[in-house]
């Protein structure tokens, strides 16, 4: 298995950013990592807060892809979980749909997956953004807009970053190996840490109201597979907000 460099950044407007733009002089399976983002990107336009807290802003170069680039992201909410778990092993981890990696009832760690294409619009590969909140305070964390956590706040000890991004490193280096070479066998194992999946939940897509139904499956495209009375949605991409009173997780976890 290769292992592209792994490249340390003080300061960078968005990791993402800087290795879409210097995709061609990245090795595939490169890591850009930095210590802060003046300009993180989240999904679906919003802004990563990034301070320079010891937490990790990472952007994984792809440019092997056998697939479509969509199912690349489980690459990195695998990768991201696995080394959680390592440095964490009583914490509870689980995946929400679509991206994000969550510590019980609060996000942890977000996934932005960008394609990367040619002049003339042709797919060249993905670089694949996650931001962890590692070492992030509770103060800090107040202006992130939504419930979330920190691994220093859960285990209630700092942890090494440059240590976690070197086991991050491994491991989404053999994810991305594991994914071409066996693909559905990666896509099920991905699959089994969405916990939400059989729940009957309250959820908003941005269209209001909210819907009460349940997460049926997701589908083989990663679409989110939803029954509301009569009504089944498949969502493909896009964002939910899970009621998380509606889940009871010390059930699922
Ligand atoms: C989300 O909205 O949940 C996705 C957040 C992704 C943030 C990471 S931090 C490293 C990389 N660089 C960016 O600008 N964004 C991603």
């Amino acid at each position: 298995m290769s292992h592209g460099k792994i490249i340390w950044l003080k300061e960078v407007d968005s990791t993402n950013r800087y290795a879409i733009d210097n995709f061609a002089n990245l090795e595939d399976g490169a890591l850009v990592l930095a210590e802060q983002q003046t300009a993180g990107r989240g999904r679906l336009g919003r802004v990563w807060v990034s301070p320079p807290q010891g937490n990790i802003y990472a952007s994984f170069v792809m440019k092997d892809l056998q697939y479509p680039a969509y199912h690349a992201s489980r690459i990195g909410g695998m990768a991201v979980l696995a080394t959680l778990r390592e440095f964490a092993p009583d914490l509870k981890f689980w995946l929400k749909w679509p991206n994000d990696v969550y510590c019980r009832e609060k996000k942890i760690c977000g996934i932005l997956c960008e394609a990367k294409t040619g002049k003339d619009n042709s797919p060249e590969g993905v670089v694949l953004g996650m931001g962890i909140n590692l070492n992030m305070s509770s103060e800090a964390l107040k202006s992130v807009g939504q419930p979330a956590t920190s691994l220093f706040i859960e285990k209630k000890c700092k942890v090494n970053s440059k240590i976690f991004a070197k086991s991050l490193d491994i491991r989404l280096n053999r994810y991305y190996s594991i994914n071409s070479t066996s693909p559905q066998e990666f896509f099920a194992l991905w699959k089994s840490e969405n916990i939400l999946i059989g729940q009957t939940v309250e959820i908003m897509t941005g269209k209001e109201p909210a819907l009460t139904g349940k997460i049926e499956d997701i589908g083989p495209e990663g679409e989110l597979i939803f029954s509301s009375g009569d009504k089944v949605l498949r969502l493909y991409s896009g964002d939910i907000t899970i009621n998380k009173s509606s889940i009871n997780f010390d059930g699922l976890l």
